[in-house]
């Protein structure tokens, strides 16, 4: 095998991960934003400065049509932030060792790791000298990055989940230990159990000067992990059963069960509607709330059950209540870790830990998603502006 497409990545993680190929509707697309110069200097209001930010503000029109028709191109811009689109069908091919080193024995293959790299390599850019993967999962591009990056001098793992932070921390510890590895001795690792969004008190913690300098690099891949959805009792599987749950972070109180047993009406139609973009959600809102009738439900199985039988077979062909339930499922989740407004809450923390130059890259996997992050990079783009 001569390495192995991007395209073919996707399919391989698509492949281990049912539900989330199923809702899929568009492939994964990698985001990018850099900050090529400081936040205060770009709102300084220097003569120099508002030439500089007209000729942005060209750029930027330039730019919002670039995202818009979803182009692979790369926009590139001395000052502000620049944007960069990569769509997973892109030509970067995935290294072959890197493919069997991160990928291959992993419990969750990493997508897009060609183009994460890419994004960080120093051929790009400059030297990264300190990176925070905000979503370390199994630290496939954590690891990556550590191995393409020996000039680290801080690295930052974060994750919710305690199972992902285990097996990440074992990963992480592995290679810092490897024969093979060639980190500088004075590498400072830090592998936080914390949500994203609190991505400025984990860098202040560290050191609190860290938050004013920001960092080089910051990763985010949303969304879950093989390991999340290969265990049916986190229940974010269509076709394993186990409890309604869904929580990424075992700890958080809200779990699905509790929404479709006890949410207003209105609220459970609104979360089928906004978060799953499912048609037929006012049907499927009727028999949830029917359903706590008869003691409501409990299991995915149950939930599973009745998105079936409110699915007519002609919908979609026969798989039609798999793409239902995947739909459903994935509503829940997003009302279940209040996934989007922590997303854009969290992106707007990640600006601001970003050093001069820095780089904040996003891979998305559905266009509720996807919107957030381009309407974000935009919005910024237009404050620095
Ligand atoms: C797609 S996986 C990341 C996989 C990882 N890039 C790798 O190569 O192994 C997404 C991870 O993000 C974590 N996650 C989701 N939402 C999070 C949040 N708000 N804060 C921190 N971690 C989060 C999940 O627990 C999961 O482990």
């Amino acid at each position: 095998m001569a390495g192995i497409s991007s395209t073919t990545a996707k399919l391989i993680f698509c492949l281990r991960d049912l539900t989330t190929y199923i809702s899929l509707t568009s492939r994964p697309s990698l985001l990018v934003c850099s900050s090529s110069t400081p936040t205060r200097t770009i709102a300084s209001t220097s003569t120099a400065k508002k030439e500089e930010n007209k000729k942005n503000k060209k750029k930027k029109k330039k730019l919002k049509l670039e995202v818009k028709t979803e182009t692979s191109a790369k926009s590139t811009s001395k000052v502000g932030l620049v944007k960069e689109k990569r769509r997973t069908r892109s030509e970067k091919e995935f290294d072959k060792e890197a493919v069997h080193r991160y990928g291959e024995k992993a419990s969750h293959i990493p997508v897009m790791l060609a183009e994460v790299l890419d994004v960080f390599s120093s051929s790009c850019w400059r030297p990264l000298s300190s990176f925070v993967d905000c979503t370390v999962g199994a630290a496939g591009h954590s690891s990556a990055i550590m191995h393409a990056h020996p000039e680290l001098k801080l690295y930052i793992g974060m994750d919710v989940d305690p199972v992902a932070h285990e097996k990440a921390q074992t990963q992480i510890n592995n290679i810092l230990h490897g024969d093979s590895c060639s980190l500088a001795s004075d590498l400072k690792v830090y592998t936080p159990l914390k949500n994203f969004r609190h991505i400025q008190s984990v860098l202040s913690e560290i050191d609190e000067k860290l938050l004013g300098a920001g960092v080089g690099g910051i990763l985010m891949d949303l969304g879950m992990s093989s390991m999340q959805i290969d265990n049916p009792e986190r229940g974010f599987s269509v076709l394993g059963d186990g409890p309604l749950d869904m929580r990424m972070d075992p700890q958080a109180s809200l779990r699905a069960e509790d929404i479709l047993n006890s949410w207003p009406d209105a609220e459970i139609g609104r979360i089928l509607r906004d978060y799953g973009e499912e048609s037929n959600w006012r049907t499927l809102q009727k028999k949830i709330v029917k359903a706590r009738l008869h003691g409501g439900l409990h299991s995915t199985n149950d939930l599973v059950d009745l998105i079936r039988n409110v699915t007519p077979a002609v919908r979609g062909g026969r798989q039609g209540w798999i793409k239902t339930a995947t739909r459903v499922f994935q509503a829940l989740r997003i009302a279940v870790n209040d996934e989007l407004k922590t997303l854009e809450d969290s992106l707007y923390a990640c600006f601001d830990c970003l050093a001069p130059g820095g780089r904040l890259a996003v891979i998305s996997f559905h266009s509720l998603e996807d919107r957030v992050v381009k309407q974000t990079f935009l919005r910024n783009s237009q404050w620095q502006g």
